[in-house]
Order: structure tokens, then sequence, then C-alpha cells
């Protein structure tokens, strides 16, 4: 908990921006090379920066897959993170069948999944003993999330490397999806898209600029965007839980034992929570005074894109700040539209919710920022 308080993650700023410049550059390159189409698929280059950046943030480690997009473990991470069908399907299952018994039916997504989380635990726990050597000789204390929770002696190293999994594996795609919605509304309303960069512009004077947290928090359009990118783009569109005990849910008697699902993307689209405006991407309902932080809302709970209470998602101020810097940096350099206008997205269901076919976006550079 105390490596994700806000008072640790404002000190990760510098590596979320300095992973968003990389993001930039490697993309121009790209486009050097692509003229004169220059169009990219962004969700794939979304999730190589966010899975760059919970390396560097989150485990001290460069995975470089911005660069290097074919090392082992990037190809294994997304392998498992690819959207199929044999995954959904699985996941259906487990609704019905215990996932025990889902996880270990003799099918090649399972194989494929064991193999991944051996390499993945293995790359884990060689940097886990490489920080506790460094931590044990006195070296320089490493900011990332694991050096923290390694630091305070409250974790075995088999527990560590789960929690590093966990870290990956909830913090990578979630961001790069949401970052590719964010690109996706920012075609739909070019209008938004031009006021979001005049603001960038007006109070970042170029890509070599240092960003930190108190910079990011004077561009109130920035947040504005990103604020309604959740909200409308929920990346987790559904969860699950099981009452604990008997109770009774808005005066439904529901027993022990009852799944429960949590649906993000049908509470931030309640009309009774938002207004009649509801199913609109409109970033100005977290403009203007006591907006920055309800959009609007009366309650807290309007918004499920985290859920709330003790099982909330642990990385918020984490993905805000990281999602900030990477939408910042993109619209600061690229004007954007869809390759084609007409194309109608058809969204992939797995853990989080993305394009079926990618997103196929044409870049153009803005020279001089
Ligand atoms: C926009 C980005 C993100 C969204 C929308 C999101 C959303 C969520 C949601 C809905 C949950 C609860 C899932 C459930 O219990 O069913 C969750 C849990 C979690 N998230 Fe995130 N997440 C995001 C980014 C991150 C990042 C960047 C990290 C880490 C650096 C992270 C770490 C975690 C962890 C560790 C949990 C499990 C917490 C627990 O069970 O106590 N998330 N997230």
């Amino acid at each position: 908990m105390p490596a994700f308080n806000f008072r640790h993650i404002k000190d990760l700023y510098p590596i979320f921006w300095s992973k968003s410049r990389e993001l930039v550059e490697t993309l121009q390159t790209e486009l050097d090379k692509k003229a004169p189409d220059n169009v990219v698929e962004i969700g794939d280059w979304a999730s190589r920066a966010t899975l760059d950046i919970i390396g560097v943030a989150g485990l001290g480690q460069d995975f470089a897959a911005l660069r290097s997009p074919n090392t082992e473990l990037n190809t294994t991470y997304r392998k498992v993170f690819a959207p199929s069908k044999a995954q959904q399907m699985l996941g259906l299952l487990s609704i019905f069948i215990h996932p025990i018994i889902v996880r270990n039916l003799p099918i090649k997504r399972n194989d494929d999944m064991f193999e991944a989380q051996r390499v993945i635990r293995t790359i884990s726990r060689d940097l886990i003993r490489q920080k506790k050597a460094a931590l044990e000789k006195n070296e320089k204390r490493d900011i990332d999330i694991i050096s923290v929770a390694l630091e305070s002696g409250g974790f075995s190293e088999e527990n560590l490397v789960d929690q590093m999994m966990t870290f990956i594996a909830a913090g990578h795609e979630t961001t790069s999806s949401t970052l590719t919605w964010a690109v996706y509304e920012l075609c739909k309303k070019p209008e938004v898209q031009k006021r979001l960069r005049t603001e960038i512009h007006a109070k970042i004077q170029s890509l070599n600029e240092s960003v930190d947290a108190a910079k990011l928090d004077d561009l109130p359009y920035l947040h504005a965007v990103c604020n309604e990118t959740l909200r409308h783009n929920a990346p987790v569109p559904l969860t699950m839980r099981d009452t604990a005990n008997d109770c009774n849910i808005a005066d439904t008697y529901v027993p022990k034992g009852t799944k429960i699902i949590l649906c993000p993307s049908a509470v931030n689209f309640s009309k009774d929570l938002w207004g009649p405006d509801a199913s609109e991407f409109n970033p100005d309902r977290w403009m203007g005074p006591g907006r920055a932080n309800t959009g609007g809302a009366e309650s807290n709970y309007a918004m499920l894109t985290f859920l709330h209470g003790p099982r909330s998602c642990i990385g918020q101020s984490f993905a805000k700040g990281e999602f900030e810097c990477l939408l910042a940096a993109l619209v600061g350099k690229f004007e954007f539209e869809m390759r084609d206008p007409n194309e109608k997205i058809d969204i992939l269901g797995g853990i989080t919710a993305r394009p079926r076919n990618g997103m196929h976006i044409k870049l153009k550079v803005v020279e001089g920022w």
C-alpha cells in the first residue's frame, strides 16, 4: 500500500514522461520508414509503452518493448494478453465449472499460459534476487514499487514474485487499452483534440522539457479528457464478486455465495447518475468549479472504473499518472485521425475491452514541439 500511495507515485512521473517521450520518438522513426501512409496500429504501441512503464516504474527493469518488441518476455506477455476466442471461452466456462478444472483442461491455450507463467516467473525471480543482493550490499535505493515492497521486509521471495505477476498483469493492458480508446475518442472529436493540444503546447514548451506531477497538475483539460476516457471507456468492463454472507442489495435479498457482476461500463453510463448526456464523450463535464474530481456526478460511486473499497484498484494513481503523460506526449507531437473514418470498431472482450482488429490511426507530426 505505501508503495502505491500518491506521495510515492508522484516521484515516478519523470519515468512516465521519459517513456512517453520514447514512445513518441520511436513512433516518429517508424513514420520516417513508412511514409507516405503514416498509419500505425496504436493499440500495439500503447501496449509496448505501458509494458515498459510497468517494467521500469513497477519493477525497476526496462523490458525495452518499445525498442525491441521481440525479446522473450515481450513476446510471451503479448501472447498471453492477445485477445483470443479460446480465452473468452475458458472465461465463460469458469462461471459454470470450477476455475481450477478449467485451467487444467489439456488444451493449447492452457499449455501456452503455463509456459508463459514459467518464463515470466523465472525472469521476476531473477530480478528480485538481484535487487535483494543490491539491498544487502547497501547499494543505491531504487524507487520502483517492488523495491519499496522489498525494503519493507514484509514479503517472501515467492510472494514478491506473485505481486510482480499481478502488477504486470493488472497494470499493463488496462492502461494501454485506455490510451487506445483515448486516441479513438480524439479522432472522433477533432475539436477536443485541438483544444487539448493547445493546452499542452501552452504549458509544456517541447517534448524535451522535463515534466513532473506538479506540471501536469496545471493542465485541467488534460485531466478532463483523461477522466472522461476512463468513464466512457472503462477498460475493465465488468468483474465479479461472491457474497460472503446473506445480505440485502438495493432491497433485494441475496443469499451467501451468490455471484454478483459489477459492471463499470453500465454504471458509468447511467443517466440517473450522469445526466441525459451520459453516453456522450464530453470532457467538459470535468471542467469548472468543483467538477475536476466529480465530473458533475453527485456520488463518488457513479464512476466504477477502478471500483471502490478495500479491493479497488491499488494502481489507480499510477495508472492516471502514466496515462496523462502518454496522452500529453502523443497529442503534443502528433495530429491523428482514423485510417478509415467510417470503420466500425468491433470490441473484443477479455479482461480488458479492446478493438478486435486493432486501432489503425493516421499520424501527422506537429513540427517545432
Ligand atoms: C486505467 C488503468 C486501470 C484500470 C481501469 C484498473 C482497474 C482495476 C479494477 C477494476 C480492479 C479490480 C478488479 C477486481 O477485483 O475484480 C483492479 C485491481 C488491481 N489493479 Fe488496476 N487498473 C488499472 C491500472 C492498474 C495499474 C497501472 C496497476 C499497477 C501498477 C494496477 C494494479 C492493480 C492491482 C494490483 C489490483 C488488484 C487489487 C486487489 O485485488 O486488491 N492497476 N484494477
